[in-house]
């Protein structure tokens, strides 16, 4: 099989980047280039000020950069080097259209795929890096043999590849004959914020490629690339569809941990249970095991949600409904623990928010990211303020301008001045607690802890009865009750004065 001597990699964002300059950091002898359209993205790759934050992704790009890791706004150039592309671009959910709010978007994937057919000289791997429809391989093998072809049905073709000519016919042979495409499929199963240590240590590396000695060559360079540092039994090789279709399944079964468990925090809450004890109790059975199972305000995240989406998709094009509904209620259990944590709020407050200000404390979906896609911490800050509330928001990593785009309504072009009527940002968490009636804790920054802020000094500046709603179950909230915070943590029951409105 071929030694790769060049990557490129079209798609420089929270997977491309650190993806592959963690390849290049372990593979000092091949050349890795990550490009881009979006020019000023490149351009804080290559600065001081990287795009993305990551614990330990400066330290690996300022190792490599310049040497064989290069970031760059010239695609063609790129792919015309590389012997392997990654296509590490988005696939969000569909907005319009069939499959609308479901299906992946495959337009990324599909125009950077034409780009290679276009562009390309030599024989190429390419290497579905994105997360992706099962059957997507199918697609993109048609797309660069038969590279001005126009598809009009691309939108939809994750199930539809009924139409698709097979492997060998006539239009594949027909369409740049001196060239080979080698199409496989490698899931990234990095989780934001620890993404340099799941690269280093992946559990596993997954390479699905066809079962014909072409397929089984590009695995095995692809599997080299990876065995600069991984052990060799820990790169999995197995068939393109299984392949796609495993990303999409651990997702899903990720997500559908943390909805079960929030579907238990509700029985805790009613009940007097406590869910952290409970997930303990769980955890110690080695069938389920401890980890992923902590209640919490709700999943977010660019993936969780959108893959799941996509299989339900994937799962009513096949004429399986019930498949289809038992994962939509990951999803909408997800939807609920979020309405469910804001009526909380409301209630504890004595029914109203009105008037009152809530602090925000953690805006990113999750701690150690900058990332806030599909954050709980937004559908929160956007109920509160359809409750009249006036919101400060803390996060220690993301950028006030990313805060307006987020709370912004989608295709209302500038409502910021609107929003800012409501919502201020505060530079730390004593500016966003100062005057405020309550705190919500949305992120599980470890800066939120009482062993680390000071809630004296936040209970001494809030108003009086002043409350701590933890989402996050991330505060000893005996401690921080006797302070006098009135203290409400997800999983646990009510503490404090229920209405009697509860009762009727
Ligand atoms: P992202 O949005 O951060 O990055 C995608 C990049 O691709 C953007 O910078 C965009 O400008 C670029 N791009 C799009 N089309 C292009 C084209 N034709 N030519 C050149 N550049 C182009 O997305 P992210 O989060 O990196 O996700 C990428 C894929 O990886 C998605 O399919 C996602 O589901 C998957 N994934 C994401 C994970 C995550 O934690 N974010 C984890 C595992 C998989």
């Amino acid at each position: 099989h071929v030694t790769i001597k060049s990557i490129c990699c079209i798609g420089a964002g929270y997977v491309g980047g650190p993806t592959c300059a963690v390849i290049a950091h372990k593979n000092p002898h091949i050349k890795v280039t990550i490009v881009d359209l979006n020019a000023a993205r490149i351009a804080a790759w290559n600065s001081d000020e990287l795009p993305i934050y990551e614990p330990g992704l400066d330290e690996v790009v300022k190792s490599t950069r310049g040497k064989n890791l290069f970031f760059s706004t010239d695609v063609d150039a790129g792919i015309l080097e590389a012997d392997l592309i990654f296509v590490s671009v988005n696939t969000p959910t569909k907005i319009k259209g069939i499959g609308a709010g479901f299906a992946a978007d495959l337009g990324y994937v599909e125009s950077a795929t034409r780009k290679i057919a276009e562009v390309a000289k030599s024989d190429k791997i390419v290497v579905e890096k994105s997360t992706v429809p099962c059957r997507t391989a199918q697609s993109m093998r048609y797309i660069v043999s038969t590279p001005n072809l126009f598809l009009t049905h691309l939108g939809s073709f994750s199930t539809n590849t009924d139409a698709l000519p097979t492997r060998g016919s006539q239009l594949e042979a027909n369409a740049k004959p001196d060239i080979h495409f080698d199409i496989l499929s490698n899931p990234e199963f990095l989780a934001e914020g620890t993404a340099i240590s799941d690269l280093f240590y992946p559990d596993r590396v997954l390479i699905g490629s066809l079962d014909t000695e072409r397929g089984r060559s590009a695995a095995a360079s692809l599997a080299d690339v990876y065995a600069g540092w991984v052990a060799r039994d820990q790169i999995i090789t197995m068939n393109l569809w299984s392949s796609e279709l495993s990303k999409l399944a651990a997702n899903a079964l990720l997500a559908q941990r943390i909805s079960s468990i929030n579907a238990l925090s509700a029985i805790c809450e009613a009940t007097g249970a406590d869910i952290d004890e409970v997930s303990y109790a769980c955890g110690l059975d080695t069938r389920i095991g401890p980890k992923f199972l902590k209640a919490s305000v709700g999943f977010g995240g660019s993936c969780f949600q959108k893959d799941i989406l996509n299989l339900v998709y994937l799962s009513e094009s096949l004429h399986l409904p019930e498949v289809a509904t038992y994962w939509k209620q990951v999803v909408e259990m997800n939807e609920y623990q979020k309405r469910r944590f804001t009526n909380r709020v409301i209630s504890c407050l004595f029914n109203t928010l009105t008037g009152k200000k809530i602090a925000v404390f953690g805006f990113a979906f999750k701690k150690d990211t900058g990332d806030t896609r599909e954050s709980p911490a937004i559908t929160l800050v956007n109920y509160f303020r359809e409750e009249k509330a006036y919101i400060s928001i803390y996060d220690p990593k993301v950028e006030e301008s990313q805060v307006w785009m987020d709370l912004a309504e989608p295709g209302v072009v500038d409502e910021t001045e609107v929003i800012k009527k409501q919502v201020s940002i505060a530079a730390d968490p004593y500016e966003a607690a100062a005057g405020a009636d309550a705190i919500v804790i949305c992120t599980e920054w470890n800066d939120f802890r009482e062993t680390v802020l000071d809630y004296e000094r936040i209970y001494a500046s809030m108003k009086k009865p002043a409350f701590i709603f933890d989402g996050r179950l991330i505060l000893d909230a005996k401690k921080v009750s006797e302070i006098g915070f009135k203290v409400e943590t997800i999983g646990r029951p009510r503490t404090t004065f229920v209405q009697s409105k509860d009762f009727e």
